[in-house]
């Protein structure tokens, strides 16, 4: 199977993956900036540093490369997401690499009155949504069949560690956080292993270009917080519901019906996961 690179494997997604790919047959080599992943053969590398993405990649003699680092915020997420997403494009580019890049659901501003498509174009209405949307374009440039993977809300579910958005409902719904769950904000919240296994199955799938990932169920943010709480035995009646503020996207429920006509791998949706 050879090797596949994985970047950001200290973190949410990224830690999956190596799971997996490991167990899978890949020989797994990781990269983190922070926090030195466990079980996994990794290397600290910041992406924003082109030289260093170049030397690691091209060592690696990646057969694929998953490249899932990201900032979500702060004034370095264009560098890392933008600058880092062409880095890690180039190299695995040079390489003859297959790349997946991961890719997210607030590249639209939502609201077209059905689930989107890959083919509606970017109209991001938030600084994290316009540098991920920069991102595509900017590895499509450097290696046109990179396939980029849209995903959204991800979670583990039960008898599992919980993720950032769980543990929000669960410290919610046991008063430990004021919190307002948007009743207007539609996502498609998608069980971290199913897009794992989606991610490694692409890899070889002859598929280039934006494809959606996500899972089946089109949820409110309070909706998926209800569900979560339940599944993590907390009372989902002590949420609380509120309207998402400006400059946030509506409704971004993904039309997955492509990645299903391609993938083995079932995106679940969060009612069958969670439960619901
Ligand atoms: N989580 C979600 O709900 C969600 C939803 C939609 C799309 N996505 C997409 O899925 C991908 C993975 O998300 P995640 O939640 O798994 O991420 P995460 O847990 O926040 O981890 C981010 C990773 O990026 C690494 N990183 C940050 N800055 C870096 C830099 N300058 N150079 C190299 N590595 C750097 C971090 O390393 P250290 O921790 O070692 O510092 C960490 O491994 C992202 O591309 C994101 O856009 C996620």
């Amino acid at each position: 199977m050879g090797t596949l690179l994985v970047t950001g494997a200290s973190g949410f997604l990224g830690a999956e993956l190596c799971l997996r790919a490991a167990a899978a047959g890949w020989d797994v080599v990781g990269t983190y900036l922070t926090r030195t992943p466990g079980r996994v053969d990794a290397t600290r590398l910041d992406v924003r540093d082109a030289g260093a993405v170049a030397s690691v990649v091209a060592g690696a003699r990646p057969a694929a490369v998953v490249h899932t680092a990201y900032r979500q915020e702060g004034d370095a997420a264009a560098a890392v997401n933008v600058d880092g997403a062409a880095h890690v494009a180039s190299a695995a580019r040079a390489a003859g690499a297959r790349l997946v890049h991961l890719s997210t659901d607030v590249v639209f501003g939502g609201d077209r009155g059905r689930p989107l498509r890959e083919d509606d174009p970017p109209d991001p209405m938030t600084a994290y949504g316009e540098t991920k949307a920069r991102a595509e374009a900017a590895v499509g440039r450097e290696h046109p069949d990179a396939v980029l993977v849209r995903t959204s809300l991800l979670y583990r579910g039960p008898g599992r560690e919980l993720s950032k958005h769980e543990q929000l409902a669960v410290e919610a719904a046991r008063g430990e956080r004021d919190v307002r769950f948007f009743d207007d904000e539609v996502r498609s919240p998608a069980q971290v292993g199913d897009v794992a296994a989606a991610i490694l199955e692409l890899i070889d799938v002859d598929v280039r270009g934006p494809l959606h990932v996500a899972g089946a169920d089109p949820l409110t943010r309070l909706e998926f917080a209800r569900l979560a709480a339940a599944a993590h035995g907390e009372d989902p009646a002590r949420l609380a519901a509120g309207s998402r503020p400006a400059g946030r996207p509506g409704d971004c429920a993904l039309d997955c019906s492509r990645a299903a006509a391609l993938l083995r791998t079932r995106l679940r949706g969060a009612r069958e996961v969670l439960g619901g």
